[in-house]
């Protein structure tokens, strides 16, 4: 396709909604990516024409816009030394621990940082090349948090938003992070800093007025050059009517009734649905499930745990361990505390398209979602949408930013396996009106505020916010 049209809404986030791939035949083809951001972003692109641009994964140069599924995409590319030090270094081996309470430890390194400002600048170039005069454009995520200030000076007339899908850290965590004023000052390039919680953006503010020195009101920044700065809580959602009509079709009820055939018709199944990344508690939650069976609270020949890990950064040292530990887990489970045709868990590592996680939601009796710590947790909320007959329920971590909302959960410490245990039992123990009554409150929290009630929200915000300077 010939370069697009400049546009008034450009989406610059690092990945695409899909990434490049081989097709068995040899073919280069696309495969939807993972997380929790494309399932947000997707939906508003599609309902306001706009340009996605983003990384498409691997290092293919020479990629040209294109249409795909009602969204034009504008691909990025990475040299292998650019994943190494943007991708899988900095943004995922430094800011993401950090900004997840240090559930692992951050490295620093020089030269992962110089990788980061180099990649922030190609995005915020590129950006720069597709928006319109006076339109918006919305950076996403912890890897690009230099883009709104790089964006700025090469274009004051946009109006800029970013958003920050992780948790932002307390004061006493982000200091230790060698480049933390810069990494502050870009963020401060936008209009309207988004974060998921209140206490994200409080933290945000407060160490800005410490480590930056400007003047701050409540939520507003005051910058020397007379901008005010917003930083606000807007916290994420999906497309509950997308994943409810999906969940009701007969293809999904039909393939929800295999599935759980295939398990052998168990008369409980549990589900845990994750990127395989050491913030989700995945570890956790299977140990305490299998003590239940060890100690005869649950019955193998009954209760099953199914638990899907999406393949992730799996060039990331902590990752690659994260694998073998849960590889190794789930065999001495299965191997311990299984029976012919009965495992313990029925564990695979893959990525599933929407449909087959729509179906998983509807066979689940009890879904287990037990982050150490996480910006929101979509899952959880893709479950509660698929529950149209209000039967299943939710253990859910007190650490998912979705635990504020979704307050009929059977909320869960994961650090605190005997509490672990007790909330499993709990889940799966509760009668069904009670059942019943948090489901439909649960379905009533997500649907009153589902995915574009939050891009609405912020969209707006940002073009009040932009219109006062
Ligand atoms: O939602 C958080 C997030 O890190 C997104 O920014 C990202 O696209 C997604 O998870 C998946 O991670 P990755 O792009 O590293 O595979």
């Amino acid at each position: 396709m010939s370069p697009p049209e400049p546009s008034d809404l450009v989406i610059v986030a690092n990945r695409l909604p899909v990434d490049r791939i081989t097709n068995p035949d040899g073919s280069p083809g696309w495969r939807g990516s993972p997380g929790g951001l494309v399932t947000a972003i997707e939906p508003i692109m599609r309902a306001n024409s706009g340009i996605w641009v983003g990384w498409p994964g691997g290092t293919e140069t020479g990629l040209e816009p294109f249409e795909y599924d009602g969204m034009t995409l504008d691909p990025i590319s990475l040299s292998e030394d650019e994943i190494a030090g943007f991708y899988e270094g900095f943004s995922n081996a430094t800011l993401w621990p950090l900004y997840h309470d240090l559930v692992a430890k951050p490295e620093f390194h020089r030269e992962w940082w110089d990788s980061y400002v180099s990649v922030n600048q190609r995005f915020a170039e590129r950006a720069a090349s597709r928006a319109a005069k006076d339109a918006t454009v919305w950076v996403q995520d912890y890897q690009l948090q230099l883009v709104p200030q790089l964006l700025r000076e090469l274009r004051p007339d946009l109006r800029i938003g970013f958003y920050l899908h992780i948790p932002f850290p307390p004061a006493e965590l982000f200091q230790q992070l060698p480049w933390r004023r810069q990494v502050l000052e870009g963020l401060l390039g936008a209009d309207l800093v988004g974060f998921q919680m209140p206490g994200g953006a409080a933290n945000f503010v407060r160490l800005v007025r410490q480590r930056v020195g400007h003047k701050t009101h409540r939520d507003l920044v005051y910058l020397p050059d007379d901008r005010t700065v917003r930083a606000a809580a807007f916290p994420i959602s999906i497309d509950f009517k997308g994943f409810e009509e999906l969940a009701k079709s007969d293809a999904v009820a039909k393939r929800a009734t295999e599935i759980r055939n295939a398990l052998g018709n168990p008369t409980k199944v549990f589900l845990g649905i994750d990127r395989l990344d050491y913030t989700k508690g995945i570890y956790a939650r299977l140990r305490a499930f299998s003590e239940l069976i060890r100690d005869d609270e649950l019955d193998v020949e009954k209760a099953v745990f199914v638990q899907v890990a999406t393949p992730s950064r799996e060039q990331v040292e902590e990752y690659r361990v994260l694998r073998d530990e849960i590889d190794r887990l789930v065999g001495r489970i299965n191997g311990d505390l299984g029976r012919i045709g009965r495992p313990v868990i029925s564990y695979m590592h893959s990525s599933y398209p929407r449909e087959e996680m729509a179906a998983l939601y509807r066979a689940a009796d009890v879904m287990v979602v037990t982050p150490y710590r996480d910006g929101m947790n979509l899952v959880a909320k893709e479950y509660v949408a698929c529950r149209y007959d209000d039967l299943g329920a939710l253990v859910l971590s007190e650490f998912a930013g979705a635990a504020d909302e979704l307050l009929e959960a059977v909320l869960v410490n994961p650090h605190d396996t005997s509490a672990l245990r007790d909330a499993i039992v709990t889940a799966v123990e509760m009668n069904r009106h009670e059942r019943r009554s948090r489901m439909a409150q649960l379905r009533e929290d997500v649907r009153a505020s589902d995915v574009q009630t939050w891009a609405d929200r912020f969209l707006a915000d940002l073009v009040a916010e932009a219109a006062d300077q």
